[in-house]
């Protein structure tokens, strides 16, 4: 079908109404959106013939979408996926899914839409390709009303392809692991990404919003309708409306654009995300024939080269994590609810950024973003044509790069929470002269969609003459990676140029691993030099070991803190992932960077963050107290809001500390002995915490404690139950290793379990965990039944049964 552009500016008057309706807004939705997960076959395997309508999948599997069949198999020393991509499986697989369309539908345009396969996915209905996607990142969809026998049965495949490994530096997970929608609408409609929403003025009195939308009428006639903005608040109340009356010719795609202001918005900031949303509505006389929603938050931001960011203009420090796309045990399945969970637990840190390394992540991530109030560096890649591992996305770059490009931006630009693009991390292209034309291309397709966030790329050679990409001049913001000791040159090397430390720290621990004494050692002393680390593949988790390229928390924290001009940071990693066990060869097979460990709980060093990014009362004090009699033990503390924090053994006060300068911690060295250890942190002489940890005795039961007591019956949502073994005072084994073994019943299933040890090799996917570090989750999805779920866990070595009832709603 070949269309035609034609760009229209509508004229019309401004309406501000509040609490207004227009007489023609009765009907509410036109376009149909339906979940298209359930009921796909999957199989491991190549089956071309699977296309086709009488091809036989009796012996596939039945499952939901989104599916990850990697984080199904079994670590492997020898897996082609290496080191990098946790030595879990990859190859290809089919799905395939038999569904059948209403008559009713036949004047409508149906089309399918998927937001992301893990990769080189091709698509096929009733036997025809639609089309290949390699990049297993992208969100992409096809129409399929051609194609489409309605009211009657209609076969769509979808073939995945990640054999050819190794493709990249982190898991991936294969399989079609995020979500699938199937969208029906008139044939006049609003296009694919087919809104725009900018504000071009905002202030907290005032705010401009400008809006264009592509129309696509896929008639075979001529249009008149009317095209219908309607701004509405967080409570969909109404607070703005345009309307205009607009042509468009037969088998055209069009631009429309409306301007509006609003009076005394509700700005969005991190603390208060506070989001409206712009309703499109396309009526034919006065029949609704589709409807469209946007985000839409109104805020300002801006980087300055010497006072660094500013939103709304507070000057506000961007502390920030680098994630990456896998949700622990669950692999690369997209479920909203665990991505709420990661983000919660980096809120709670303090952290109000996060950077999507490397490469687009999922929808549900960008509008938990926008929700509760993360600054979004959304990336797009890692490789532009010259490779860093053999099979990676340089081989797509020439036929694919500006289409992907192009989408991601499509995508993600009404999202307020998104700004800055990045177009690649470390690229290799910085260090030759091929990156200045490359650079400048990619900052000119961003441009062309979207010039209202500053593009960047992270780049780790801060030397300019060495730098290709930076000397493209078409940066607008600087994101330098590590080399924090190089900071404090850069005003003058760089000068006028605005900076953020793209990435910072790649630190490692083990979560309530305890190295005595502690002492900052740097791995590997050089590179590809062994790593004299711990033969249980275990790091300490002083903050006390860094990647020679990196630096611990407390020293990268400590220069960025101080430096104005600095935007802020991104720390290499909010949470560990899949892959990248880096110093460890196998079985280490996930990795020590994350300030919380791959199972979602924190490492000791989130304290640190939580005691300088917030302002809430802090006070952690580290190791556990069960350690061998006579031991000399580095005692830690983590505190702010006070002057001093005094520590107790038994009673007994082993003094007074304070952070002295730009001092972080405060530490004792103390004798161990079995009792209770306890902190007291005091500002003018006041309590404002106290805190204690005792030795504890014999195991006596299971604990399980869940992150929520009830959950939705509808398949996909999660209860994540945090495990443990504890005394007959409710005290938790720190050490402790048990087994436990899992059983759920009633209205849910488990899905996944993990003690966040880096080397363990059990499956995600067992009925049963070690203990590590004392600790383990389990998480249980809802199976769709309205019967209130019940788990117990047991060990059979005597330890009383634990067990939880989840109600379901
Ligand atoms: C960085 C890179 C990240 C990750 C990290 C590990 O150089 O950008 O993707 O590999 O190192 O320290």
């Amino acid at each position: 079908m070949i269309k035609h552009k034609n760009i229209l500016k509508s004229i019309g008057i401004v309406t501000i109404l509040l609490f207004s309706s227009i007489s023609i807004a009765q009907q509410k939705q036109a376009r149909i959106v339906e979940d298209f997960n359930k009921n796909w076959n999957f199989k491991l395997g190549d089956y071309p013939t699977a296309i086709q309508s009488n091809f036989d999948a009796k012996d596939w599997r039945t499952l939901q979408l989104p599916h990850d069949w990697s984080i199904e198999g079994a670590f492997d020393k020898d897996s082609k996926t290496k080191q990098a991509q946790g030595f879990l499986p990859a190859g290809k697989g089919w799905y395939r899914k038999v569904f059948t369309v209403p008559a009713n539908w036949k004047n409508k345009t149906v089309s399918v839409e998927f937001d992301g396969v893990f990769k080189n996915s091709e698509v096929f209905i009733n036997g025809k390709s639609l089309g290949i996607r390699p990049n297993g990142y992208i969100s992409f969809g096809y129409d399929l009303s051609q194609y489409l026998n309605f009211g009657k049965e209609n076969i769509i495949a979808v073939k995945v392809d990640n054999d050819a490994q190794p493709n990249s530096r982190w898991y991936t997970g294969s399989g079609i692991y995020r979500n699938v929608r199937l969208v029906a609408s008139e044939k006049l409609h609003v296009g694919k990404w087919g809104t725009y929403v900018t504000t071009p003025e905002v202030s907290e009195t005032k705010s401009k919003i400008h809006l264009e939308v592509t129309i696509d009428n896929d008639n075979v006639t001529a249009k008149e309708f009317k095209l219908v903005t309607s701004i509405v608040d967080a409570k969909n109340i109404e607070v703005a409306n345009f309307s205009s009356t607009e042509k468009i010719g037969a088998k055209t795609t069009g631009k429309k654009v409306h301007d509006l202001v609003l009076n005394q918005p509700k700005l969005w900031s991190t603390e208060n995300p506070y989001l409206y949303k712009v309703i499109t509505k396309i009526y034919e006389k006065s029949k609704l024939v589709d409807n469209y929603e946007t985000p839409l938050g109104f805020r300002y931001f801006n980087f300055d080269a010497e006072k660094g960011f500013s939103l709304n203009g507070k000057p506000t420090k961007i502390y920030g994590v680098c994630l990456h796309h896998d949700n622990g045990a669950l692999g690369a399945v997209e479920n909203i609810n665990a991505v709420r969970r990661k983000l919660k637990l980096m809120k709670e840190m303090g952290a109000n950024a996060i950077r999507m390394s490397h490469n687009p992540h999922s929808l549900e991530m960008m509008q938990l973003c926008d929700e509760m109030g993360f600054i979004v560096q959304d990336e797009a890649f890692d490789v532009w044509k010259k490779k860093k591992v053999t099979n990676d996305y340089h081989k797509d770059w020439d036929a694919w790069h500006k289409q992907d490009l192009e989408d991601f931006i499509k995508r993600d630009r009404n999202f307020p929470s998104v700004m800055m693009w990045s177009i690649g991390n470390e690229i290799r292209e910085q260090f030759d002269s091929t990156g200045i034309a490359i650079t400048r291309e990619l900052a000119k397709i961003v441009k062309s969609l979207d010039t209202t966030r500053p593009v960047t790329s992270a780049l780790t050679e801060n030397i300019i003459e060495k730098n290709f990409i930076y000397q493209s001049g078409a940066l607008d913001l600087l994101g330098f990676n590590y080399k924090h000791e190089d900071y404090k040159d850069f005003p003058t090397r760089f000068k006028g140029q605005k900076i953020l430390a793209s990435e910072s720290v790649s630190a490692l621990e083990t979560r309530g691993h305890y190295d005595f004494p502690d002492g900052i050692k740097a791995w590997p002393v050089k590179h590809g030099a062994p790593f004299d680390g711990n033969a249980d593949w275990t790091v300490s988790a002083y903050d006390q070991v860094k990647s020679y390229w990196g630096a611990t928390h407390e020293e990268n924290w400590k220069t960025i803190k101080k430096q104005d001009f600095m935007a802020g940071t991104f720390i290499w990693t909010g949470f560990d992932y899949i892959g990248e066990p880096d110093p460890y060869p196998f079985p280490a097979r996930s990795s020590y960077f994350g300030i919380v460990d791959l199972a979602g709980l924190p490492k000791d060093v989130y304290y640190m963050y939580q005691s300088e990014w917030t302002t809430k009362p802090v006070l952690h004090i580290f190791p556990h107290w069960n350690c061998k009699a006579g031991q000399e033990i580095d005692v830690w503390a983590y505190y702010n809001n006070a002057d001093e924090v005094e520590l107790f053994l038994n009673g007994k006060s082993l003094g007074k500390k304070s952070k002295q300068n730009d001092d972080l911690h405060i530490s004792w060295k103390v004798k161990f002995e079995t009792g209770t250890l306890k902190a007291i942190s005091r500002k003018d002489g006041k309590v404002v915490l106290e805190k204690e940890i005792h030795t504890a005795g014999e195991a006596s039961k299971i604990d399980l404690k869940a992150d929520k007591i009830t959950i939705k019956n509808d398949t996909y949502d999660l209860v994540y139950v945090t495990v443990s073994t504890v005394d007959k005072d409710g005290n938790v084994l720190p050490n402790a290793t048990d087994l436990i073994n899992f059983e759920v019943t009633g209205g849910g299933k488990l899905v996944g379990v993990d003690n966040g040890y880096q080397a363990n090799l059990d499956s995600f996917k067992a009925n049963s965990c070690k203990l590590f570090s004392g600790k383990c989750i389990a998480i249980i999805q809802s199976n769709g039944k309205k019967e209130n779920i019940q788990l117990k866990a047991s060990t059979g070595n005597g330890i009383s049964v634990g067990s939880l009832n989840i109600k379901v709603e």
